[in-house]
C-alpha cells in the first residue's frame, strides 16, 4: 500500500484552513493509503519564542487531528521531536540539497523581499531554521517514504522541493538506494485549495485572520460578522465566488445547501447578513461535536500522550529503517 502522510505546524490555534486544506482531505485517505500524520513542532521553533506557547499549541494540534477523527489504531501519529532519526537525515539531505533552490523558496524569498522593500539588510530577522525549513519538511516527507502528501496550495511547492531534493539524492547513491517521489495532493476546488479569512486573503495564522477551529459560540459568532462584504443591497444579484462569506459556507455547508445559496446570492434578494447567519449556523453545526471532544483531550492526563507515545515508536522504526539504509548507501560507518 502507497502512503500518505501530511504535517501541521504549531504556531497558533489550528484553525478552519487547517482543516479543509489538509486534515480532512487527509482522513480521507486513511482508507486507501497507509497514513501517517504528524505535529510539525520543530518547525514551529522558526519563529514560536515562547516555550510554554509552544508546548500547548503542540497539544492543541494533537487534539485537533482527534477530534476531527484520526484514529490512533489505523493511523501512525506523533510529534515529529519524537524521531531523531528525523533530524539526521536532515544533516545527509543537507549535503545534497543545492543552496539555490532553497534560495527560491516562497518563504524565504517573501522575507527578502519585505526586509528590500523596507531598505533593510535582506536577511535581517531570518534565521537558518527559516531558510532550511523545506530540507527539514523534505525529510519529514521522505524518511517516511511517502507517496502522496495532502496539503493546502501554499504548501504544494515545498512538497515539490521534497521530490527534487529526493531527485538529488538517487542521482548520486540509487544504485544502493532511492527514496520514493512525494506528490502533493490538493483538494478540488479553490476555496478548499486556499480557505479566506477574515479579511479575504488567505486564511493563514501570520496574517492573523484565522477562524480558530474551537471557539466559543459568542466568539465564533463575532468573528463570522467581521467577515468583510460590500455593499451590494439586499435585493441586488451578488457574485457567489468573490465572497469569501460564501466560500466558506460552501466548504460546511451540505452541497444541496449551499446550491440553493448560490442561486439566491445570484438572483438577488439574500442579503449579507443572512448569509452570515448561515454560515455560523453551518459552522456551530460541524464543530460542535468535534469541540466537546477536543475539550476533553486537552484535559492534563487524557489519552493524548499514550497515544503520542505509541506513535512515536512505529514513527522511529520506520524512520529508522530508511536511515539504516541511507547511511550505507553514503558510507557512513556503522550502518551495515
Ligand atoms: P501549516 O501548519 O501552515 O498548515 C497546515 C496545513 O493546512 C493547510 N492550510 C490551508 N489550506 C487551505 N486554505 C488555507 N487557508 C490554509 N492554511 C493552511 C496547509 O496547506 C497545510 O497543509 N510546512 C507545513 C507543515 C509541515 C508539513 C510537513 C506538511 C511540516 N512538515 C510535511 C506536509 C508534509 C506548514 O507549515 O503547514
Amino acid at each position: 500500500t502507497k502512503v500518505s502522510l501530511t504535517g501541521i505546524k504549531p504556531t497558533g490555534e489550528p484553525h478552519l484552513g487547517n482543516l479543509i486544506g489538509a486534515i480532512r482531505p487527509a482522513l480521507e485517505l486513511v482508507d486507501r493509503f497507509e497514513s501517517i500524520y504528524f505535529i510539525a513542532d520543530y518547525h514551529a521553533l522558526t519563529t514560536e519564542r515562547d516555550p510554554e506557547l509552544l508546548r500547548h499549541y503542540s497539544r492543541s494540534v494533537a487534539a485537533t487531528w482527534l477530534a476531527a477523527g484520526l484514529d490512533p489504531s489505523r493511523t501512525t501519529f506523533y510529534r515529529q521531536s519524537d524521531v531523531p532519526e528525523i533530524f539526521e537525515l536532515m544533516w545527509v539531505l543537507s549535503c545534497v540539497t543545492g543552496k539555490g533552490l532553497m534560495n527560491r523558496a516562497h518563504a524565504y524569498k517573501a522575507a527578502r523581499d519585505r526586509n528590500l522593500e523596507a531598505g533593510e539588510d535582506p536577511d535581517a530577522g531570518v534565521n537558518m531554521g527559516l531558510f532550511n525549513y523545506p530540507v527539514l519538511m523534505a525529510v519529514d516527507i521522505l524518511a517516511m517514504e511517502s507517496d502522496v502528501v495532502p496539503v493546502g496550495k501554499d504548501q504544494v511547492q515545498h512538497v515539490e522541493y521534497a521530490a527534487d531534493i529526493a531527485g538529488s539524492f538517487n542521482h548520486a547513491y540509487g544504485d544502493t538506494y532511492s527514496f520514493t517521489i512525494p506528490e502533493a495532493i490538493v483538494p478540488e476546488g479553490t476555496s478548499a485549495q486556499t480557505l479566506p479569512g477574515l479579511d479575504g486573503r488567505k486564511m493563514s495564522k501570520s496574517y492573523d485572520n484565522t477562524i480558530p477551529l474551537f471557539l466559543p459560540e459568542a466568539e465564533l459568532k463575532k468573528l463570522v460578522r467581521r467577515i468583510p462584504t460590500d455593499s451590494t443591497p439586499v435585493s441586488e444579484p451578488k457574485d457567489p465566488d468573490s465572497s469569501a462569506v460564501f466560500q466558506l459556507l460552501e466548504q460546511f455547508a451540505a452541497p444541496a445547501d449551499a446550491a440553493e445559496t448560490r442561486k439566491r446570492l445570484e438572483e438577488g434578494g439574500l442579503g449579507w447578513g443572512e448569509l452570515k447567519n448561515q454560515l455560523f449556523e453551518a459552522l456551530d453545526e460541524h464543530l460542535a461535536p468535534l469541540r466537546a471532544r477536543y475539550d476533553e483531550l486537552m484535559e492534563p492526563g487524557s489519552e493524548l500522550d499514550t497515544v503520542l507515545a505509541e506513535g512515536a515508536e512505529k514513527a522511529r522504526q520506520r524512520a529508522g529503517r530508511v536511515l539504516r539504509r541511507v547511511r550505507g548507501a553514503v558510507g557512513i560507518a556503522g550502518s551495515a
